[in-house]
């Protein structure tokens, strides 16, 4: 076979396993819940367009340019005006594949490597390993019950200025923050705003779990706050209708998004799937998001119990507001590493806190997805970490089934 190793840069990623398929409990990764994929309305979509539009594959990008489907873009200005209070301009909105890209492709915009960037110091996995890739430096935020931490941020802010630097932009998922499940209010995100104004710093709000909100209203975004243009702004179908679909936005005023637009070079993120959902959204997304919420909030409740009665004291959480995961503060003594480790090797897989977040609470820290698995699977798949975190560290003292 022929050897490729002498021609890798030293800096080569990894190799990527094959693939062995899920574990038996599996609360990692952002999946949702396969009995909640609207398969048959996607199905008479996807009949409706083909018929309807089917030759438009023909073009890249279907013929409607850089930006993507003109009508799925004027659902989404359309919806955030309902939603979010953020009415947005179709020519203000890029379709990508999955919020991801958008993330890249402001990267690639803003970042150079010994830039600094600000976020939730908890924060979107996905962010942290990019940022470490474009060798950036970090400034993390302590995150709160209200999410980021203002006064912690402007001490921040402050010390760069003192120091004569400044950041290209601070990172935030003010609602629903991933892992925390936080929601930051309205009036937090007009004081992150006047920050940023003062220190002259643009925002980037990720926004992808802000319509799974359980209870409460969903706030204003930061961007619709804001009248001067610095708030950049993705969202995501991946969590609302379907992650496989790869179908995400980035919103923000012309001369920032012409600029990202170059950055994308992949002739167009796919069209059947833009096509579906812009047949499908405006007939049953409301409608299909409630009884997701509904369905997603149950099992909510559901590993709140098993955590409650697997673990005990030995697991602090809040209450997530909305979203699909759960981040759990185990006993200081448990290394997380290692039950991670322990774990995966009888099936249940969760995430470590160290992926997730840079404090220094993260070593016994977990972040749990309650989207994927099922009812059943989430009661067992607690119990079970209990129990191999009971005989690996000794906590928790008692499980209250035994
Ligand atoms: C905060 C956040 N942003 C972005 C993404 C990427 O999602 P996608 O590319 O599927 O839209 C995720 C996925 O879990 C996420 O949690």
């Amino acid at each position: 076979m022929f050897d490729f190793d002498s021609f890798y840069h030293d800096d080569i990623k990894t190799a990527t396993g094959h693939w062995k398929g899920f574990p038996e409990y599996n609360f990692i990764g952002g999946h949702n819940d396969a009995s909640m994929v609207p398969v048959d309305a996607l199905r008479a979509s996807a009949d409706r367009v083909m018929t309807e539009h089917g030759q438009r594959l023909a073009t890249y990008n279907l013929g409607d340019g850089p930006l993507g489907l003109r009508s799925l873009r004027e659902f989404i200005g359309g919806a955030l005006a309902v939603r979010a209070d953020m009415p947005t301009d179709p020519d203000n909105i890029l379709l990508v594949s999955g919020s991801l890209q958008a993330l890249d492709l402001v990267n690639e915009t803003l970042l150079r490597s010994g830039d600094i960037v600000i976020m939730e110091e908890s924060t979107y996995g996905g962010v942290i390993s990019r940022f470490q890739h474009l060798d950036v430096d970090i400034i993390g935020i302590r995150v709160g019950a209200a999410g980021m931490d203002l006064a912690h941020l402007e001490e921040q802010l402050e010390a760069l200025k003192a120091q004569g630097k400044r950041a290209r932009y601070i990172y935030t998922i003010p609602t629903i923050h991933n892992p925390t499940g936080t929601i930051m209010p309205t009036e937090n995100r007009q004081r992150l705003l006047a920050l940023a104004s003062r220190y002259n710093v643009p925002i980037f709000e990720d926004d992808c779990y802000a319509d799974l909100i359980f209870d409460e209203a969903r706030p204003p975004t930061i961007r619709s706050l804001d009248d001067s243009g610095r708030v950049i702004y993705c969202g995501s179908f991946s969590k609302t209708v379907a992650p496989a679909l790869r179908v995400g936005y980035l919103i923000a005023d012309w001369p920032f998004l012409s600029r990202a637009t170059s950055y994308k070079t992949d002739a167009g993120s796919g069209a059947l799937e833009q096509l579906i959902l812009a047949d499908f959204c405006p007939k049953s997304f409301d409608t299909h998001v409630e009884k997701l919420n509904k369905h997603l909030q149950t099992k909510c409740d559901v590993i709140c119990e098993a955590l409650d009665k697997n673990f005990g004291t030995t697991a602090q959480y809040h209450r997530p507001k909305g979203g699909i995961f759960i981040w759990v503060t185990l006993d200081k003594s448990i290394d997380i590493l290692k039950l991670t480790d322990e774990a995966a090797k009888q099936g249940v897989a969760i995430n470590a806190g160290p992926e997730w977040s840079l404090g220094a609470e993260a070593a016994y820290q977990m972040r749990l997805c309650f989207g994927y698995p099922e009812e059943a699977e989430i009661k067992q798949g607690v119990a079970k970490l209990a129990e191999i975190c009971q005989h690996h560290f000794g906590l928790p003292k008692q499980i209250s089934n035994k």
